[in-house]
Formats: structure tokens, C-alpha cells, sequence
């Protein structure tokens, strides 16, 4: 057995997959072979997320089916509902996710066997408890699901009970399109990982969710906007980025383990950011223009050449629709947990443990010293 070390797994395959492609070189990234461009441009979230769990775009009978039970899962238990209504007011997007989602597992165990009807139930039910901590924690009426609406108008509609910036829900279902799916990130590994267990779905999720935190996976979304704070004005941005490389800090929506230049989700998300916010007094106008400056600078950096990744421009636009801060890779989870879930379906069905090795560079004999001698 070859003992070369992958930090970090970098090059190392681990399975076959046909749910997504990305070509890191060209910076082009397909679902199920089709450009993501196109379907964030064409499709529906429904639609995609049919396609990521199928293999095909459904017709109009697998579109209904699936719409209605998405629709129908959207309301929590009681007992969730208990728990999520008594917790404190100031906490992470992301930990209420995970912690409520594991309760919503427990309580279903005994019917959470089906991988893909749990992946349904899970796809539905985050957006709810996302909107339904946002009003709570604001002090806001709780607006119930309204089955009327579709995936992304009824999350839309349950954080702000209201439809009118029409334009605006499209713009973010394309954007949440774009973060489906996105091969084996360290989110999706870790739910393969969990699921070639045998574990349920929900765990697989739950996993997941705590990897997507990070500040280097989906974390860096809400980052870049404390970094475009930070950096305040165009004329700081060349400093910023000196003192960044000196203290060897990382710049926040830069850089990507695939992508070797522009991420097309990037390019596309920048576009669409450029469409919304015409009001070129707004505040968010001048950090879109931080963040282009920073981007001018990295991409013709000589030494060290860095690219925009798909969070330098979203969390601009998060901020646009209203959403805050703290919420950002709470919108990032809604949406990439169908990847998620494409991914273990698609595994488990050819399963094998995932069991790795290490190299051990510790001591060989040591001798066990009691407690009072030590
Ligand atoms: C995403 C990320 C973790 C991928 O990293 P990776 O493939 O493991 O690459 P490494 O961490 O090994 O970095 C390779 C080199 O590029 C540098 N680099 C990569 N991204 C950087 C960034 N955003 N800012 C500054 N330097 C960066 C590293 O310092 C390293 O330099 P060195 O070889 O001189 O030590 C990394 O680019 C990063 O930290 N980005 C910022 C966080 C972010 O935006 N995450 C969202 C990803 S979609």
C-alpha cells in the first residue's frame, strides 16, 4: 500500500458520481450535464433539485409530484415547535439548524428509512425553521408555510410576508440554484461519509450542516461581508490585501480547492448582483465596488493569483434582499442540502465504509507511569 499522504485529500477519488461536474481548469461546473447558467437561468428550484436526485428533468407529472410534497412537509411538530420558540434570541443560523433538524430525526425515526422521501422531508422543512427563528428572534408574527406558493416564494414570503419584489425572489432562486450542488466539498464528503455507515438521512444532513459552518466551506459567505466592513473604502483595498498576505490571513471569497480560475457561480452571481442594486447610493453599491477592487487586485496578483469563489458576491446580495448576516449559510444550507442528498442516495446504493488510514509518527513504547509518579 502506497503511504503518500493527501493533505486535505487533495486529488484523491474516492467514488464514481454522475450528479455533477466541474472543470476546474475552464471553470465550468454542469448538473446531471447541463450547465448550471443555464438552469439558473431556466429551471426552478424544484425542478433542479428533481434533476439532482434523478438523473433526468422530470415531466410534468414528476414535477407536480414532487412540488406537492414538498409543499406538504413544510410544517414542524409541536414538539419541535416547543423547543424552537424557547431558545435564546442571539443565536448562529447554523446551530439552530442542526440542532433543531436532529430533533426532527429523532422524532422520525420510524419514518425516515426511505433516503429519498427523507431527503424531501429535509429539503422542505429547513427553510421553516430558518424563517421561523428569523421572526421569532426579531420579535416578529410567526407566518405559517402557505401551500400556495412555491419552494422559494413561501421561504421568501415566511421571513418578510411579503411577494411584491418578484423580481427579487427569481433572483434568489437563481442564486440558490447555483449552490446546489457542487461535487465532493468537504459538506457533501462529510454526509457521504456518514451515510456509507448506514446511518439515516437526517444524520448524514446534521454532518453536514456543522461542516458547511466553517469559516473555509460556507461560513465565508457572511465573512466577506465583515471583511468589505473591515476594508471600508475602495482606496483601502490595496493595503488590506498587503497586511492580508503579510499575516498570511486569509481573504475571504478567494481561492478554491477546484476551481483554478473564475467560478462560473461567482461570475454568475456578480451579474445578477449588478442588475438588483441600481441605487448607487445605497451602502451595499460601495461594497460591490470593494469587492470588484479586491478582485482586480487578487486575479492579476504575480505571485500568488487568486480568484472570486461563489461567496465573494452572494452575501452582498443576501444582504441586498434584507436577509441578515448570521442567516447567510443558513441559505447556503437550504438549498445545497438536495446535493447532499443526491450524493448519499447515489452512494449508499454501491456502498462501501469509508475507512481511511493514517501514518503513525508517534512513540512505539512507552511506559505506562502511575498516576502518583507522574
Ligand atoms: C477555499 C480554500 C480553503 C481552498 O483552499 P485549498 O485548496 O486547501 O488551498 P490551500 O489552503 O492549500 O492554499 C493554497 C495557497 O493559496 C493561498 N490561498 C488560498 N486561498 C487564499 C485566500 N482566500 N486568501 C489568501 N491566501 C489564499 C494559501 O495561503 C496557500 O498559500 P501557500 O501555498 O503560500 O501556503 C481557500 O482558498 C480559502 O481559504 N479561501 C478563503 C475562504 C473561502 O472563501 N471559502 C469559500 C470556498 S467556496
Amino acid at each position: 500500500m502506497d503511504n503518500k499522504i493527501s493533505r486535505g485529500l487533495e486529488g484523491v477519488v474516492v467514488c464514481e458520481t454522475s450528479i455533477s461536474f466541474i472543470n476546474g481548469k475552464a471553470g465550468k461546473l454542469s448538473y446531471r450535464g447541463i450547465p448550471v447558467e443555464t438552469l439558473a437561468s431556466n429551471s426552478s428550484f424544484e425542478e433542479t433539485a428533481y434533476l439532482l436526485w434523478n438523473d433526468h428533468l422530470p415531466n410534468r407529472l414528476e414535477l407536480q409530484e414532487l412540488e406537492r410534497k414538498l409543499r406538504e412537509a413544510r410544517e414542524l411538530p409541536r414538539e419541535v415547535l416547543k423547543v424552537l420558540f424557547d431558545l435564546p434570541k442571539d443565536l448562529h443560523y447554523m446551530d439552530v439548524l442542526k440542532t433543531i433538524l436532529s430533533l426532527i430525526g429523532a422524532l422520525d425515526w420510524r419514518n425516515s428509512k426511505d433516503l429519498y422521501e427523507t431527503a424531501i422531508k429535509i429539503t422542505s422543512i429547513l427553510p421553516t425553521i430558518i424563517a421561523y427563528y428569523y421572526r421569532y428572534s426579531n420579535d416578529l408574527k410567526i407566518i405559517p408555510p402557505n401551500p400556495s406558493l412555491n419552494h422559494i416564494e413561501n421561504f421568501y414570503w415566511m421571513c418578510f410576508e411579503n411577494l411584491e419584489d418578484e423580481e427579487f425572489i427569481e433572483a434568489l432562486e437563481s442564486c440558490l440554484i447555483l449552490h446546489m450542488e457542487q461535487g465532493l466539498n468537504a459538506s457533501t464528503f462529510s454526509s457521504l461519509v456518514i451515510g456509507s455507515t448506514l446511518s439515516d438521512m437526517y444524520s448524514c444532513v446534521v454532518g453536514a450542516l456543522g461542516a458547511l459552518k466553517g469559516s473555509l466551506h460556507g461560513g465565508a459567505n457572511e465573512r466577506v461581508l465583515n471583511m468589505l466592513e473591515e476594508v471600508g473604502a475602495i482606496n483601502n483595498v490595496e493595503k488590506y490585501v498587503e497586511e492580508s498576505f503579510k499575516l498570511k490571513r486569509r481573504i475571504m471569497g478567494f481561492g478554491h480547492r477546484v476551481y483554478k480560475t473564475y467560478d462560473p457561480r461567482a461570475v454568475y452571481i456578480k451579474e445578477l448582483l449588478k442588475s438588483v442594486i441600481t441605487d448607487h447610493n445605497d451602502e451595499l453599491y460601495k461594497y460591490l465596488k470593494i469587492a470588484e477592487k479586491l478582485e482586480e487586485i487578487l486575479v492579476n496578483n504575480p505571485v500568488k493569483r487568486l480568484y472570486p469563489n461563489i461567496d465573494l458576491y452572494s452575501g452582498i446580495f443576501y444582504s441586498y434582499l434584507g436577509f441578515p448576516r448570521k442567516m447567510f449559510t443558513a441559505l447556503f444550507a437550504l438549498s445545497r442540502v438536495v446535493g447532499w442528498t443526491a450524493h448519499v442516495i447515489e452512494y449508499t446504493k454501491n456502498n462501501r465504509l469509508f475507512r481511511p488510514s493514517s501514518k503513525y509518527i508517534g512513540s512505539m513504547h512507552k511506559d505506562y507511569t502511575p498516576i502518583d509518579e507522574r
